[in-house]
């Protein structure tokens, strides 16, 4: 099964998914001794997410809060992550878009133009396409190159230290990470100075934030909240669109025929645009149906967020089980993308398949409910203005190819099928294992894990994409 190819989720998603056609849709487990209960049908998934959301909060290691920004809207519930999230849908709504294509079209050429004759990693081009792109929407296009070559260097400090051990010793990653990640905030606190000081906050999403009274009693958010959000925004938006784009590159190349229709369907758009000498608009953007088919069934087969955490807030009943309080609950959405029941075929690459629309709550790329993904149509944009310069300027040739599964972490931990409620007492300490397995994932672990390995290993090597 090559395609299961995303760092540790997907081998290790594999493996649960085999259990859990053996064994039904809830799995109750321990990671490294923290209770948990895995979900993998929708149902499941939408009472966590969407109708019970208030009896489930985010829940994140607090040296990784810390590393992003305590204030950041997702690892909020209730108020403040309400009117947090208002503010954040507006500059990533449809009309902020249409006037962003341009920026994005820009972007996505100086990445193509960069790609050009170097050998470099499809996933690191991409990652500086999603980068750029957060910046436009954040600072809305006005920010000077000295002050973006500093937020970008700062950042990747802050990004290696994201998925290191938590260790406050001077010269470690997470050391390094969190002495950057004061000058993030120290660059960002200059760029508000320099705002205010000129009278004009902007429209863009800084802009929103610096002048919403969104804080506590109707206050204005403070330096601190303004910065949490902001790098939260670009840690959501960067490393997500990027693997994104890296599939889909692969997923191209895999399939020539599939390749040359959406390079027919692209090839009419750049006509119609004398050539590609017109740039792109956001109605063109909305007649790539092919292409956008291909895209969900990228987000499907992918699945690059395997799964998400919550928290009971309370003892949670569901379907005759008992969630007690403070146990973590895990909605699985790759296999929900996964399940023959609701994807025919799931193996498969088969754009086609996006012709009808998934039965509801079915397929959740970016999530359900109030946490629910607010930038999916920016993302889906890059992809498609990415793709459309692609197949119409490059052509791909034939690479080496090198696949390289990353499996690690798989620890064997003790688990068991939910009984019901009644018959059996959930106290996390009196569970008595059925079977010895479990997965786990840097999160819980704190594990020095590089995610993007996998993905880099065969980027490097995955295309050749030659300028026609
Ligand atoms: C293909 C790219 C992306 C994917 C697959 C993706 C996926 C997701 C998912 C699954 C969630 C929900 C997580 C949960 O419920 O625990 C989420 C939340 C979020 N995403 Fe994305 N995302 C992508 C791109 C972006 C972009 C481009 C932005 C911003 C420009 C963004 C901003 C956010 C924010 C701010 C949240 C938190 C929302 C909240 O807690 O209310 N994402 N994303
Ligand atoms: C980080 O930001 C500071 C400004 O606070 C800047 O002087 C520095 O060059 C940036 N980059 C790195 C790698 O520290």
């Amino acid at each position: 099964m090559p395609t299961c190819l995303w760092a540790c989720n997907g081998v290790l998603a594999h493996v649960w998914l085999v259990r859990a056609s053996r064994y039904g849709e809830i799995l109750k487990t321990h990671i490294l001794g923290c209770p948990c209960v895995m979900l993998a049908s929708p149902e499941a998934a939408r009472f966590v997410l969407v109708t019970q959301a208030h009896l489930f909060k985010p829940t994140y290691p607090r040296s990784k809060e810390r590393m992003i920004g305590p204030s950041a809207l997702f690892f909020h519930q209730g108020d403040y992550h309400l009117r947090l999230r208002k503010l954040v849908q507006g500059p990533l709504g449809p009309d902020a878009l249409r006037a962003l294509v341009p920026d994005v079209e820009a972007a996505v050429c100086s990445t193509l133009a960069s790609w050009d004759g170097n050998v470099a990693s499809t996933f690191h081009a991409m990652k500086r396409l999603s980068f750029d792109v957060g910046i436009v929407t954040i600072f809305g296009g006005r920010l000077d190159e000295r002050r973006k070559a500093e937020l970008r260097q700062n950042y990747s400090i802050v990004e290696k230290g994201y998925n290191s051990f938590p260790n406050g010793f001077p010269g470690t990653l997470y050391y390094k990470a969190i002495q950057a990640r004061r000058r993030l905030h120290g660059v960002l606190s200059d760029i508000m100075r320099e705002r205010r000081a000129r009278g004009e906050p902007g429209s863009d999403l800084l802009g929103c934030l610096m002048q919403s009274r969104a804080g506590d009693d109707g206050a204005l958010l403070t330096d601190g909240q303004i910065a949490d959000n902001v790098i939260g925004v670009l840690f959501a938006a960067q490393d997500t669109t990027a693997s994104v784009l890296t599939w889909i590159v692969k997923y191209l190349h895999d399939h020539p025929k599939l390749l040359e229709a959406v390079r027919t369907e692209q090839a009419a758009i750049r006509t119609a645009n004398d050539g590609g000498r017109l740039p792109l608009t956001w109605a063109q953007t909305r007649s790539m149906a092919l292409t956008h088919r291909v895209i969900l069934e990228s987000l499907r087969m992918a699945s690059i967020i395997s799964f998400t955490f919550r928290e009971a807030v309370a003892d949670v009943e569901y379907k005759g089980f008992l969630i007690p309080k403070g146990w973590k609950v895990m909605p699985l959405f790759r296999n929900i993308h996964h399940n023959p029941d609701y994807f025919q075929d799931p193996q498969k690459f088969d754009p086609s398949r996006f012709k009808v629309s998934p039965r509801p709550n079915t397929f959740m790329p970016f999530g359900n409910g109030v946490h629910a993904c607010p930038g999916n149509e920016l993302a889906k944009l890059e992809m498609l203005v990415l793709i459309h310069h692609l197949v119409t300027g490059y052509r791909c040739g034939a690479p080496p190819h090198r696949f390289a599964i990353y499996s690690l972490l798989v620890l064997v931990d003790q688990s068991s099928r939910w009984a019901p409620a009644a018959a059996t007492p959930l106290d996390p300490s009196s569970q008595l294992p059925d079977s010895a397995y479990t997965y786990s994932y840097c999160y819980m672990l704190h594990a020095p894990v590089r995610i993007d390995r996998a993905i880099n290993l065969w980027g490097h090597s995955l295309l050749r994409w030659h300028n026609t």
